[in-house]
């Protein structure tokens, strides 16, 4: 399965009874396995998790660090790009030349790198004097 099927298959599990948009992730790792995550939507509305943070977490899970590659789809008129918390979790396991490509169900396709999605991310070097 390719990282974009992937990403279309697990949308349809996604949980958003609430926005009723419904977002897919699928990243790549080092060893090639494809890990994917769909939005969790809450009641309490902050409780929501995105697509892209259930990717991870599904990673971390299956004891992989790294993505090499991550693709993202919505049911939006236009490639719809990471929330802000979701660049920045995306920035802490991928490099700043990861593609990250954002896509629309109807099959619209935007290629981004993660060091576009976030420029001047805050970084472990930035923690360097404490
Ligand atoms: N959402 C994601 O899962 N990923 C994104 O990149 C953008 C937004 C979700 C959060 C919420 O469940 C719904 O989309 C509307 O914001």
């Amino acid at each position: 399965m390719s990282l974009s099927e992937a990403a279309r298959a697990v949308r349809e599990n996604a949980y958003a009874p609430y926005s009723n948009f419904k977002v897919g992730a699928a990243l790549r790792a080092p060893s090639g396995a494809i890990y994917s995550g769909c939005n969790v939507e809450n009641v309490a509305y902050p409780e929501g998790t995105c697509a892209e943070a259930g990717a991870i977490a599904a990673m971390i899970a299956a004891g992989e660090t790294e993505i090499t590659e991550a693709y993202v789809i919505a049911g939006s008129p236009a490639p719809v790009p990471p929330c802000g918390g979701c660049r920045q979790k995306l920035a802490e396991f991928a490099k700043g030349d990861v593609t990250v490509t954002l896509a629309t169900t109807e099959g619209i396709e935007t290629a981004m790198k993660v060091s576009d999605l976030l420029p001047g991310a805050f970084g472990r070097d930035h923690m360097e004097n404490s």
